[in-house]
């Protein structure tokens, strides 16, 4: 990975963070992009004080026009982009008859339009460069019924499953390839609020007894975006602790 350009969105914290961790720790040079400027610039000034193998910058992945800009950005730098992450997500969890047409097309547009400007934004990059890795943050929620998110969240995260698929059929050709990953049960900022007694039942639901660390998911990360996975493309990897078994 040593000297590979990584795009990460929702990279200020969570499993985002983690994964431009990761992806920095092996040698890449990583722009981290998220809705919150100033954390996610804190994160990157972490990585690389002076800049020269991490950036941070504001972007709201709603916005074609951002996402472009956040890729310029790492161009600018390091010249070419060869690994995107469409990370960036909001997690809700209301029920289906509460739902308006307002939420239902946020969740979309962050969750499911987000990646798809991100696909297409690294694909006219990454064709004829002769690399290129692109990984979807998908959910065991786009799988299987949860009850623990609502059916908006759900949608987008199957959404982002066939969309991997259908796009890593169209780059194959051009030796890009294009996989998601489907996390389940995470620790992280999204459980903070949860009391003990609700944490414990959760738990108790994984086959595995425990949550999973963002540190975990940034692995499988990295291995798809690294040389070893270049003969995989349009899979789904679950990472659930045995939650769902296919
Ligand atoms: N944590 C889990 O257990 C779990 C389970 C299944 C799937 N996932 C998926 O993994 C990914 C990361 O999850 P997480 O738990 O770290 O989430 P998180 O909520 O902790 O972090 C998401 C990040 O995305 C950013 N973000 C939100 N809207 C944005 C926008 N419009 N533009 C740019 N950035 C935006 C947020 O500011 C935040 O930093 C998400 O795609 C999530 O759906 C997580």
């Amino acid at each position: 990975m040593a000297g590979r350009t990584a795009v990460v969105t929702g990279a200020a914290r969570g499993i985002g963070l983690a994964i431009a961790r990761e992806l920095h720790a092996r040698g890449a040079r990583v722009a981290l992009g998220d809705l919150d400027a100033s954390e996610v610039e804190r994160a990157a000034a972490d990585l690389s004080p002076t800049g020269e193998s991490a950036l941070g910058a504001a972007v709201d992945v709603r916005d074609r026009a951002q996402l472009a800009a956040l890729v310029a950005l790492a161009e600018e730098r390091w010249d070419v982009l060869e690994i995107l992450v469409n990370n960036a997500a909001i997690t809700s969890g209301q029920p289906f008859a509460e739902i308006t047409a307002e939420d239902w097309d946020d969740v979309l547009a962050v969750n499911l339009r987000g990646a798809f400007f991100g696909c297409q934004i690294a694909a006219e990059r990454m064709r004829g460069s002769g690399y290129g890795r692109i990984i979807n943050l998908a959910s065991n929620a786009g799988q299987a019924p949860s009850v623990h998110v609502g059916a908006h969240y759900a949608a987008s995260k199957a959404g982002m499953i066939a969309l991997t698929k259908r796009v890593a059929l169209e780059l194959a050709g051009d030796g890009v390839t294009v996989n998601a990953i489907a996390p389940a049960f995470i620790s992280g900022p999204i459980m903070d609020g949860f009391d003990e007694d609700l944490l414990e039942g959760l738990r108790h639901q994984v086959p595995l007894r425990r949550f999973g660390e963002p540190r975990e998911v940034a692995d499988l990360a990295a291995f798809l975006a690294g040389p070893e996975a270049g003969f995989v493309t349009g899979a789904t990897y679950d990472i659930n602790g045995g939650l769902l078994l296919r």
